[in-house]
């Protein structure tokens, strides 16, 4: 299977200002790809490297199997821009319909649709719209085409929770058609649940790329099992994965490292009347990455 994107080394210095530093990364057809890292740590850089905005200082990048200056190749990418400038005096609908002309007829009755889903008043002139309101706009544009690889930088900022959920399924169903996405977030959780691997960047290096259902699995959550009368210690000893075990009367608690299958078949031998399992917190796990590497001190290249 060839590689959606494909870069190798890719780097980029501002004067001696590193936005990023070698980053050699593979994001597959039908994936999506989720992209994190906090302020400053490279991701607008990548995204602009990506789509030829900006020129590399090294290193190189194919998207769609050839450079993505290349017209054939942008009119099958949508991207939604970090800083999105919507300033025009004419509506939403106009600037749409001009765009879909432009990229060789979309047909008004989609970009209605999406209009509708995410809830956009396309008759305001575009320059009196809110922030969220112009983000959406960004968000129709980026899909209306139908296209083959989303680049969206921070398409969730400034969405009310609803509208979130509807672009998060917009995105599952560019996944669903075998089309990929890449987008790119400050916080795990806007991603995690449609992502299927995450790359964290941090003060411009790439430091980890994930499978986002193994990190689940491999995380540890806390469980809690309350039974109809007291339990034996004994009955739950040295089950494989439980971590931390309590045995106090009739309640349990433990941590499970992997899977609950071994607490599960233990538990099944008493009458549970309640159980609590929390959610493993993958942005702990995440933030792990984040600390330490990479501090701002060391972004400038050695003279
Ligand atoms: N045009 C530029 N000139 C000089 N330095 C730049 C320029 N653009 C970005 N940088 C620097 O490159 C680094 C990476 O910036 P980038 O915009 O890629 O980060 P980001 O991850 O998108 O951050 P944010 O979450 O704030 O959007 C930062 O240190 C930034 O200051
Ligand atoms: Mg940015």
């Amino acid at each position: 299977m060839t590689a959606v994107v494909r870069a190798e080394g890719l780097t980029k210095y501002y004067g001696r200002r590193r936005g990023l530093e070698d980053l050699t990364l593979e994001i597959r057809p039908g994936e999506i790809f989720g992209y994190l890292g906090p302020n400053g740590a490279g991701k607008t850089t990548t995204i602009r490297l990506l789509l030829d905005v900006i020129r590399p200082t090294r290193g190189h990048v194919r998207v769609l199997g050839a450079g993505s200056r290349e017209a054939a190749v942008r009119a099958r990418i949508g991207y939604l821009p970090g800083e999105l400038a919507l300033e025009g005096r004419e509506r939403a609908a106009d600037y749409l319909a001009f765009l879909g002309r432009v990229r060789g007829g979309v047909p008004a009755a989609r970009i209605e649709a999406l209009a509708e889903r995410l809830d956009a008043d396309l008759s305001v002139p575009m320059r009196k719209l809110s922030k969220g309101n112009k983000q959406k706009i960004g968000l129709i544009q980026a899909f209306m085409h139908e296209p083959d690889l989303l680049i969206l930088d921070e398409p969730t900022g400034g969405l009310d929770p609803l509208v979130q959920q509807e672009f998060l399924t917009m995105v599952r169903e560019v996944r669903a058609s075998g089309r990929t996405v890449l987008m790119s977030s400050h916080v795990l959780a806007e991603v995690e649940h449609v992502s299927d691997r995450v790359g964290i960047v941090r003060a411009g290096r790439l430091v980890a790329v994930e499978n986002v259902a193994a990190l689940r699995e491999k995380a540890m959550r806390r469980v809690e099992l309350h039974f109809d009368a007291p339990v034996p210690a004994e009955a739950f000893a040295d089950l494989p994965g439980v971590r931390e075990l309590r045995v106090e009367g009739a309640g349990l608690r433990c941590t499970i490292d992997g899977r609950p299958d071994a607490l599960v078949k233990a538990a099944a031998r008493f009458t549970v009347v309640h159980l609590v399992s929390e959610e493993p917190d993958l942005e702990e796990i995440f933030l792990t990455y984040y600390s330490d590497e990479g501090r701002d001190d060391d972004r400038q290249e050695p003279a």
